[in-house]
């Protein structure tokens, strides 16, 4: 989830660029597709009922002051409707120094799954300078980085290309050609490898992320979780996306839908799927600053001040870092 030296981001684009040249892909995900039943649906007051606050010091070091439950309802920081839930970020107050950094909200759910096929349909995502938002998934059981890692929205400060990638314990290496249609930055997804870098691709459309999709009206994202791999989609509502995803009554076909911008294999010999990745709960958070926010912020035209000082002086910068999320649901295979 951070330090991303930008000469290593050079090295591998080119790299990636050339090799995916070169004719036919190989690791793909079988030709059979799944059948897919929704196991569980999260519209509205279903995230005050399903998931968790989480108040603890930020792990990545952010600025930032999770707030509880009670206190994010008081403090209109999260908000549902019949059809919306939405999780911001304070942007009204100045932060004092002796404070932990900003509220914001961090929340998990309490249903784990597995093999899944997950949909998020989002209105808009967190963005502005300073933010980290992210949607993931995690191990239940860890110790991190055991179990694994999957994070699904990932971005910093003014970025408008998404990034999705893995973290594991050591011994998870992706293949250099893969069918996927965004850009790889790393192959290692060793949490231990590059200051926790993990192996994270790209994708390549200015709307996956940040102003850029929430110009869009926002769109979905999807991540496929099987024993074979993981498969990670965005689509903004400025394209039409697979029908299914408009009209959740059709049947899912993730067979016949573009490329997915990120593709994770799993193989024995190179990242062996039993070993790296367990039961998963799902995450949302918006931080600031920390690993790679806040490393990033110098040269993310978000300048002059120093990251964390930005943060706290000025509240009116935050009043895009919010979730607006139309539903989430949570398929599995039959
Ligand atoms: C709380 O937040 C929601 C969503 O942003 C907004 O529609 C509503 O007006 C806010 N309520 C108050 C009292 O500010």
């Amino acid at each position: 989830m951070l330090n991303i030296p930008s000469l290593i981001f050079h090295l591998s684009s080119l790299f990636s660029i050339a090799v995916s040249q070169q004719e036919p892909q190989v690791f793909q995900i079988s030709n059979a597709p799944l059948r897919y039943t929704v196991q569980r649906t999260y519209i509205g007051n279903d995230f005050y009922n399903l998931w968790i606050w989480k108040t603890f010091d930020d792990p990545t070091h952010g600025r930032v002051n999770y707030v509880d439950r009670q206190t994010s309802i008081e403090k209109n920081l999260t908000y549902a409707s019949e059809d919306k839930f939405i999780m911001k970020a304070d942007s009204s107050e100045i932060v004092p120094p002796e404070s932990r950094g900003r509220d914001s909200i961090r929340i998990e759910s309490i249903e784990p799954f597995s093999e899944a096929l997950i949909i998020l349909d989002l209105q808009h995502a967190p963005t502005g300078c300073a933010t980290w938002p992210a949607f993931w998934t995690l191990s239940q059981k860890g110790p991190w980085p055991k179990g694994g890692e999957i994070d699904v929205i990932e971005g910093v400060n003014q970025n408008t290309k998404n990034l999705a990638s893995l973290h594991t314990l050591p011994n998870c290496i992706m293949p250099d050609i893969r069918s996927q249609a965004g850009q790889t930055i790393s192959n290692n997804c060793d949490s231990a490898f590059n200051f926790n870098q993990g192996c994270g691709v790209v994708s390549v459309q200015e709307t996956s992320y940040g102003s850029g999709f929430n110009a869009c009206g926002g769109g979905w994202y999807a991540m496929e979780r099987s024993i074979l791999g993981i498969k990670i989609w965005s689509f903004s509502r400025c394209n039409p996306p697979p029908p299914e995803l408009q009209n959740p009554s059709l049947p899912i076909n993730t067979a016949a839908w573009p490329l997915p911008d990120a593709f994770f294999p799993f193989a024995a010999e190179s990242c062996s799927y039993s070993e790296h990745f367990d039961p998963h709960n799902m995450v949302f958070d918006i931080t600031f600053c920390g690993d790679w926010a806040g490393n990033a912020f110098p040269s993310s035209g978000c300048g002059p001040s120093e990251c964390a000082v930005f943060v706290d002086q000025n509240p009116g910068a935050f009043s895009e870092a919010y979730w607006e999320i139309n539903s989430l649901r949570v398929y599995t295979p039959f």
